[in-house]
């Protein structure tokens, strides 16, 4: 069985996609991405991922080549001939390039027609027992529009393999000692039961999972301040996680040498992703 990708508009065996060479996506990093996860066939919460589109591509100055109508229709024959392969549950992975030019040249002479590929992988099982996880901090070396989900990720990959090699599963970053977010997922800090994560600006990706946290700590009740973080505030954090799509919530029970609070998983951390579960079922439910 294998998967079946989306390819500018055709429905193709994933081992059959090809893309030229001359593609600004591989030649550039021209392009942008979303990863939408999908319950039970679900794009799940698949507006925001949309809306977070449009405005990467407006971003990097690429309309759209479908509308949002057009769009779910696509992510949702995606999900459908991938039934057999990956089951109801799926990581939706979408990437629009700026499209193939006559030759490889920086400036865009003529208008170019986008390349669109929409493919499906299996969605990790969802998190209803957290998985404590280590990280390392490093110095962010990204450029100054990480609000734009850019395919260009040589930098998120390199300082992850790094982290990898020595041992973390995640680099969280800081940029002149402050936080931004991890290498692919965004950071919340819990201390005295008061909870903190960077605010929205060039320097992090505006998580839809990270929208969804802050949404759920309100409604528990819990203070959420989006502001500056100082790296020295991460030691005496009593919790600290990290969340994606993909990942959903991550406890950091250790940051290098540290240990994070009791170095097992926080009761906050406990309860909101106890909350965010809940909310996904409900919405499956509904
Ligand atoms: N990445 N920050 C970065 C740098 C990311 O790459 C991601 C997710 C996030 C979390 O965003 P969201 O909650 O919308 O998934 C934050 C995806 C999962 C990826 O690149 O595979």
């Amino acid at each position: 069985m294998t998967d079946t990708v989306y390819l500018n508009g055709d429905f193709i065996a994933k081992e059959f996609a090809k893309i030229s060479v001359l593609d600004r996506g591989f030649l550039f990093a021209d392009g942008v991405y979303e990863v939408i996860p999908v319950y039970r066939c679900i794009p799940f919460r698949a507006e925001q991922h949309l809306d977070r589109l449009f405005d990467s591509l407006t971003e990097i100055n690429l309309a759209s080549p479908y509308n949002r109508q057009q769009w779910l229709e696509i992510i949702q024959q995606v999900i459908q001939a991938n039934l057999n392969t990956h089951g109801e549950n799926q990581s939706i992975y979408l990437q629009v390039t700026r499209g193939i030019d006559g030759e490889r040249q920086h400036v865009v002479a003529t208008p170019l027609s986008a390349t669109v590929l929409v493919m499906a992988s299996a969605l990790p099982k969802s998190n209803a027992t957290l998985t404590p996880v280590k990280a390392t901090l490093m110095e962010d070396i990204r450029w100054h529009h990480c609000h734009i989900k850019s395919i260009a990720l040589l930098a998120n990959t390199l300082m992850v393999n790094q982290a990898k090699a020595n041992g973390f599963d995640e680099a969280i970053l800081h940029r002149q000692q402050q936080l931004t977010e991890g290498a692919s997922s965004n950071v919340f800090l819990v201390r005295q039961g008061k909870v903190y994560t960077p605010p929205k600006s060039q320097h992090i990706l505006g998580g839809i999972t990270r929208d969804l946290i802050i949404e759920l700590c309100i409604e528990a009740g819990l203070e959420v301040f989006q502001q500056g973080i100082h790296i020295e505030q991460l030691p005496g954090a009593d919790e600290i996680w990290i969340c994606s799509s993909t990942r959903e919530i991550s406890p950091i029970v250790a940051i290098d040498d540290k240990i994070i609070g009791s170095g097992s998983i926080g009761p906050v951390t406990k309860r909101i992703a106890a909350s965010l579960l809940a909310f996904k079922s409900q919405l499956l439910a509904d």
